[in-house]
């Protein structure tokens, strides 16, 4: 059993296989935290100190580690939860009601039972915990039993507390073009929020916390958590002035009301969340291999190709045939048509909402291009945009009332869109209907599910900022019930949608629609810190690239693109024979090593050089792979050394370079010594493929 009580004094310990955490039940019923770290002892040295108030100004409900703070009395901190009831009570005091343990196969979860003390109001703490992953889901479940309507004005999933001061927060921020851009900042006195409130996007932050104390990659403590929500969603971090830091994360309050009728309940999400006392990599460990076993579909995902970049709007099905034939010469599995074939879609102006198949561009229909695609041994994918209506589709004309939107007000539109009322009870009727009948109609492998705006002028429902993503997973879980073999691939204006909500849902992630081969390794970097790499879809595209205007070697777009789900995204049409050849020998080698990229442990590696390399290895069992990659060489142009992590010390492994042919190094050596590297030139990279002996 990994979860422990002493019901002597109401203490829980719960243990994962190398971490534990507690928290009790003091003498006014306060959910009292009281570890989170290396793992220890028996549950029976655990005690509850005595709080006592710091002055009259600091009441002991403000200076309480409360394992969830609720709002009322003399609390005046970030509180998790805040509830109106039908007599206009604003404030809940909760009281302690026992607790269960569940147990699955690699699972157990503690339940704690609190309830109001005057209203049948009850507030279920989670805590799930996978102790082989060292990782504990944690979230809180309310339920209305009064005979009233309940308003829940904030919900935040669950609170933690970290006894240091001084810690670095770290985070991504972005926008479309550029997610992922890590930022670390410390945490002093005042809170630092991080949030969404568009609906659909994770561009500019990403709904995860990591605190770390001056940690490196293998070195020092990480406290970390990652919400299971791909709408609003809002995270509070602060350092109180007694001496510690607390951290919550949750539905974002921002006008976002949830209306419990009586009999309700509300499951928030939840929190999947861990502590190292290893650094960062064994944070990316445990994360990587829980999402393997736990939350993507099993297998190994396909090579792409993909004729955004090549074609944008104009496709057809001659040309996209072309593509096709080209594709499968390459070694490409999966072709993936995106925007362009449907409605009156020649582009951003109109067709979203109308899903037939554009006659003037498929007069054949679909089946033509599908039947070739099939008859090249490809799958077929293709993509869609449900939750959007431009203003002159067909399908606007005939439901102007279909989308968000305020009666009085004009609504506003983005990339000449609106955004459909999904959680209208037809719309959602008429999407899943309209996609069903696409997987049903025609043999498509893959879909991509684009949304390419935020959502506004949500009307008069206050939860929608909710119930919109809801409604999503939805749709998808009950297609995939009856289409279980078809991939979904997540993108929102690129990486709009990464996080852990709508993983397993979905399969993939379009990590961003910046496809510059250097760019992505910043990109891919922040990604591979919380996110599986076999969920990261990456591709190699045309330089100069269309953002950027780079021009970068395609041996460096590839090895890039090899860092994660491979996809191709050029204009191969225009492929020279040598940029053929290249390319059917750097798809076959993936295929060659995809196991150990997609399935294996991913180390981003130290690099010691005054150059900036980018070195990363990846491995699986008895084989890996590891990359170096030089942007650009600074003057004095130096190599550097890559030490590589993760080997048996005192086995052989075998690396197979083009330079040396076959070098036989041990564990050790390759480890601490290291292999001497040195790149010559701009965008210089570098793949070696290693083995134990
Ligand atoms: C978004 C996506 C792109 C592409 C276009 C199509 O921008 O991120 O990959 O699908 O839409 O309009």
């Amino acid at each position: 059993m990994s979860i422990a009580v002493n019901t002597k004094n109401d203490v829980f310990l719960i243990n994962t296989k190398s971490t534990s955490y507690a928290f009790g039940v003091d003498d006014l019923g306060l959910i009292r935290h009281l570890y989170w770290g290396k793992k220890i002892g028996a549950v029976e040295e655990l005690e509850l100190p005595q709080l006592t108030e710091v002055s009259t100004n600091d009441p002991v409900f403000e200076i309480t580690r409360e394992e969830f703070p609720v709002y009322g009395g003399l609390r005046y901190k970030e509180h998790c939860l805040k509830a109106t009831f039908a007599d206009g009570t604003r404030e809940l005091v909760y009281q302690y009601c026992g607790y269960d343990v569940e147990e699955g196969d690699d699972w157990e979860e503690l339940v704690v039972h609190l309830k109001d003390n005057h209203y049948e109001f009850l507030m279920d703490l989670h805590y799930k915990i996978y102790p082989e992953y060292d990782l504990m889901e944690r979230k809180v479940v309310i339920q209305n039993q009064t005979a009233d309507p309940v308003q829940v004005e904030k919900l935040h999933s669950a609170q933690f507390h970290i006894p240091y001061e001084d810690l670095n927060f770290s985070n991504v921020h972005g926008h479309w073009g550029a997610e992922q851009q890590r930022f670390v900042q410390k945490v002093s006195y005042g809170k630092i929020v991080i949030e969404n409130r568009r609906g659909i996007s994770t561009h500019n932050h990403n709904p995860y916390f990591v605190l770390d104390r001056n940690a490196t990659e293998t070195e020092g403590e990480v406290y970390f958590g990652a919400l299971r929500l791909s709408g609003n969603f809002s995270g509070v971090v602060e350092q109180t002035p007694y001496g510690e830091t607390l951290v919550q994360m949750g539905l974002n309050p921002h006008d976002c009301v949830l209306e419990l009728a009586p009999g309700d309940s509300f499951e928030a999400p939840s929190i999947l969340c861990g502590y190292s006392a290893h650094g960062f990599e064994t944070m990316t460990h445990n994360l990587h291999r829980f999402a393997q076993d736990h939350i993507l579909r099993p297998g190994l995902r396909p090579v792409l190709y993909n004729s955004w970049e090549a074609t944008e709007f104009h496709v057809n099905s001659r040309d996209q045939i072309k593509l096709a034939q080209k594709a499968a010469e390459l070694g490409a599995e999966l072709f993936v048509l995106d925007d362009g074939w449907f409605g009156e879609r020649h582009s951003i102006q109109n067709g979203l909402g109308d899903w037939y198949v554009n006659e003037g561009k498929f007069p054949n229909g679909l089946e033509e291009l599908i039947d070739a695609v099939k008859g090249l041994n490809m799958k077929f994918g293709i993509w869609v945009e449900p939750e959007m209506v431009n203003p002159k589709a067909q399908l606007y004309q005939q439901h102007p009332d279909w989308i968000y939107h305020y009666e009085t007000r004009v609504s506003d539109t983005s990339r000449v869109q609106y955004v459909l009322n999904i959680t209208k009870p037809e719309v959602r009727a008429f999407l899943y209907e309209m996609l069903d009948d696409l997987l049903t109609r025609y043999e498509i492998d893959y879909i991509k599910w684009d949304a390419n705006r935020p959502i506004s002028q949500t009307g008069p429902q206050r939860d929608v900022w909710y119930k919109h993503i809801q409604t999503v997973y939805g749709i998808v879980t009950e297609l995939k019930k009856k289409h279980p073999d078809v991939l979904f691939e997540a993108c929102a204006s690129g990486g709009g949608r990464i996080d852990y909500g709508i993983l397993g849902v979905f399969d993939d992630f379009w990590t961003s629609d910046n496809t510059d081969a250097y760019d992505r390794l910043y990109i891919q970097d922040s990604y591979s810190r919380i996110y599986p790499i076999k969920a990261m879809r990456a591709w190699v595209t045309d330089c100069p690239n269309f953002l950027s205007g780079r021009m970068i070697p395609l041996t460096f777009r590839y090895h890039s693109a090899m860092m994660g789900s491979l996809g191709i995204g050029c204009n191969i049409l225009k492929f020279s024979t040598e940029e053929t050849e290249l390319s059917q020998r750097m798809i076959a080698q993936y295929k060659e090593i995809r196991p150990i990229i997609q399935e294996g442990e991913f180390y981003r590696l130290e690099n010691p050089s005054a150059d900036r390399y980018f070195l990363y290895e990846y491995l699986r069992e008895d084989r890996g792979v590891f990359f170096a990659f030089l942007p650009q060489s600074k003057v004095g142009h130096r190599g550097t050394t890559i030490r590589l992590r993760g080997l048996e010390e005192n086995a052989t492994y075998i690396l197979h370079t083009s330079s040396k042919g076959e070098i036989a190094k041990s564990g050790g050596y390759l480890m601490h010594h290291g292999l001497e590297v040195k790149l010559n030139g701009d965008y210089a990279s570098l793949m070696i493929r290693f083995e134990k002996q």
